[in-house]
């Protein structure tokens, strides 16, 4: 299966420079409802992940994958817009090839955003959470199969997987454009159910913040290969039991769409500052 999937991530990368793309300097992988942050990309070459053979097919209706290449105020970025998801019962290195394709194109950075489920009491749908930490809670890792040892080490250091300097530097962005940021670890689980109260319980205790289904694969990822992670979740909920009203994929889509303005903001201003170097 590894093999087989090194291959397809090669395919993918050699697909994306065959359109020109240069090196991008940041990538993003780009969740629910923030899909608008591709459309700022300027001078975009697009290339489907249906064109690119062997690569993992959605099961979710309209999030096709869409690799976009470009630039975002003058710096160069390769943007994945409709990711894949475990529940949608992708092996974990297959799960593992969207962000090996752009993480083999060469960016030091990776900035991801997923929607979450909010455990703290006071976290509030619309809220956003740098994610300084996650727990993987699905006993699987798209690291497992062979090792290709060019990507990265067989057993890679986790200790800073969010990189400190790049959530200061969001920090920063935000308290310039006024807006509050949250701070905590992200629970990664399998779905595609949303929790029961007691495993809400449970996560609270085992020190969650927020919980998901996504963005702990390709962090991952990035962090095997050694690039800079950043990770913002849009609350877009209070996790199940907590606001005594059931959970519903349409409030998480509202939400999303809603605080999805907000967090493009801040993705481009901190896309921007790499441009300076700053
Ligand atoms: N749980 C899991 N995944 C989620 C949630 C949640 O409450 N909200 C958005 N994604």
């Amino acid at each position: 299966m590894s093999l087989e999937v090194e291959e397809v991530a090669r395919a993918g990368v050699a697909r994306i420079q065959a359109t020109g793309a240069g090196r991008p300097d940041v990538a993003l992988i780009l969740g629910s409802g923030l899909g608008h942050i591709a459309d700022r990309v300027e001078n975009a070459i697009r290339v489907p992940a249906s064109d690119m053979p062997g690569y993992p097919p959605s099961t979710v209706e309209g999030h096709e994958g869409v690799f976009v290449m470009g630039r975002i105020e003058g710096v160069s970025v390769a943007v994945l817009s409709g990711r894949i998801h475990g529940y949608e019962g992708h092996s974990p290195p297959v799960l593992g090839i969207p962000a090996r394709i752009l993480c083999a194109l060469g960016p030091k950075t990776l900035m991801l955003t997923n929607a979450a489920g909010g455990i703290v009491e006071d976290f509030r749908p619309g809220d956003l959470m740098l994610i300084s930490d996650h727990l993987n809670l699905t006993t699987r890792s798209p690291l497992q199969g062979v090792n290709v040892d060019e990507w990265g080490p067989r057993f890679p250091d986790m200790t800073e997987v969010y990189s400190a300097d790049l959530r200061a530097q969001a920090r920063t962005e935000a308290a310039t454009l006024g807006l509050g940021l949250r701070e905590g670890v992200y629970a990664w689980v399998p779905g595609p159910q949303y929790e029961t109260p007691a495993e809400i319980r449970m996560l609270r205790t085992l020190g969650a913040d927020a919980v998901g289904m996504s963005t702990v694969p390709e962090a991952t990822i990035a962090s095997h290969m050694g690039l800079s992670v950043l990770a913002v979740s849009v609350i877009s909920n209070q996790a199940a039991g907590m606001s005594g009203k059931r959970l519903s994929h349409d409030e998480v889509l509202a939400a999303c769409a809603t605080a999805g303005q907000k967090l493009g903001e801040l993705l481009v201003r901190l896309v921007a500052s790499f441009r300076t170097g700053g």
